[in-house]
């Protein structure tokens, strides 16, 4: 039997290359082989309050990207987390048997109260076992995120664990699916691409933006006039040009060596080869409705609150609720 995939992103409105290099991509394949449930999670977003006046249209825009990309709603699941309340059900039901001390140890819990000391909320303490809601109320066995997760994934397995000690076997343990790629920088060169940094380049970006964005790049600093030979390998253009000009990458790589070509030019073959690429992308887009959109959403919540209300039910029954 082919598994059931589950995975889930909070809503950062449009999606850049280096969401589709890193998670979109790998959501598309999966779906030749899996039954696969893909969630946009609204409620984790709260954590962080600063942007939920744009909560709705980042899920839109998100949602329209994925659309684009190829997720299909025909053989997956696209649904927002709100919109099958049963999650929060189970959250609360999971907290039970989750010891405060297995989420006070979590790196990214310690991390953001670090990173927001005012608003060490309750709901960042719980994030983890939301997320493992998330996953067991459709009973998936298989979780493709990137390393950052790890640790959430850890935890899911060891909730699952003692949840099916205490009330016998309800949950399977769901099992990591790394994604591996190479990281993505920005276009600062340091940073992994992010649009908070504002180092990224969206997916829907017009041509020109595209190219105007790739120009302000950063390249190899010793190339500070044309005739410096540079270093490919110091340089996320030249990365960049390994995922969307493969067949000029060497040529590039040499030329960047011998300064025969300078990074202006360089640049522009860039954005001519990541235009190409996306081509056929913006045009699907383009031909999105927004109604399409919250149809597709509307479906997707229907059929995943089929699956969530029987788990609950299961649930509900171990746990002596009914
Ligand atoms: N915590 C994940 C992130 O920050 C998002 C997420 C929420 C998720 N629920 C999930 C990922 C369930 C996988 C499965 O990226
Ligand atoms: Fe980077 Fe290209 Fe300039 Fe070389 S020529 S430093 S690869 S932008």
């Amino acid at each position: 039997m082919k598994g059931r995939v589950f995975s889930g992103a909070r809503p950062t409105g449009r999606q850049h290359i280096g969401n589709y290099l890193g998670a979109i991509q790998n959501y598309v394949k999966l779906q030749e082989e899996h039954e696969c449930i893909y969630c946009i999670v609204d409620i984790h977003a709260l954590i962080s309050m600063e942007d939920v006046t744009q909560m709705q249209g980042n899920i839109r825009e998100m949602a329209l990207d994925w659309l684009a990309a190829g997720l299909d709603p025909q053989r997956s699941i696209l649904f927002v987390q709100s919109h099958v309340p049963q999650v929060m059900e189970l959250h609360t039901l999971l907290s039970m048997v989750t010891p405060l001390g297995w989420l006070l140890r979590v790196p990214t819990f310690k991390e953001k109260a670090r990173m927001q000391p005012d608003n060490v909320n309750y709901g960042l303490v719980g994030y983890p076992v939301l997320q493992t809601a998330d996953i067991v109320l459709y009973k998936a066995d298989t979780v493709p995120v990137g390393e950052d997760q790890l640790s959430h994934l850890e935890l899911a397995r060891e909730i699952v664990r003692r949840f099916n000690n205490l009330f016998g076997p309800v949950f399977p343990e769901p099992q990591t699916k790394l994604t591996t790629y190479p990281l993505v920088l920005g276009l600062d060169g340091m940073s992994k691409m992010s649009k908070s940094l504002n180092n990224h380049i969206e997916l829907a970006a017009t041509p020109e933006e595209t190219e105007r964005r790739i120009m302000s790049a950063f390249t190899d600093p010793a190339r500070r006039y044309r005739s410096d030979p540079g270093h490919p390998d110091v340089c996320n253009i030249y990365t960049l040009h390994s995922f969307y000009n493969p067949d000029q990458r060497d040529l590039i790589a040499e030329q960047c060596r011998s300064a025969a070509i300078g990074c202006v030019d360089c640049k522009k073959l860039l954005a001519k080869g990541i235009n190409r690429a996306l081509e056929p992308f913006r045009e699907r887009r383009a031909a999105i409705t927004i109604d399409y959109v919250e149809e597709v959403l509307a479906d997707g919540a229907g059929r995943a609150g089929v699956i969530a209300k029987e788990t609950l039910r299961e649930v509900k029954g171990k746990m002596c609720l009914l």
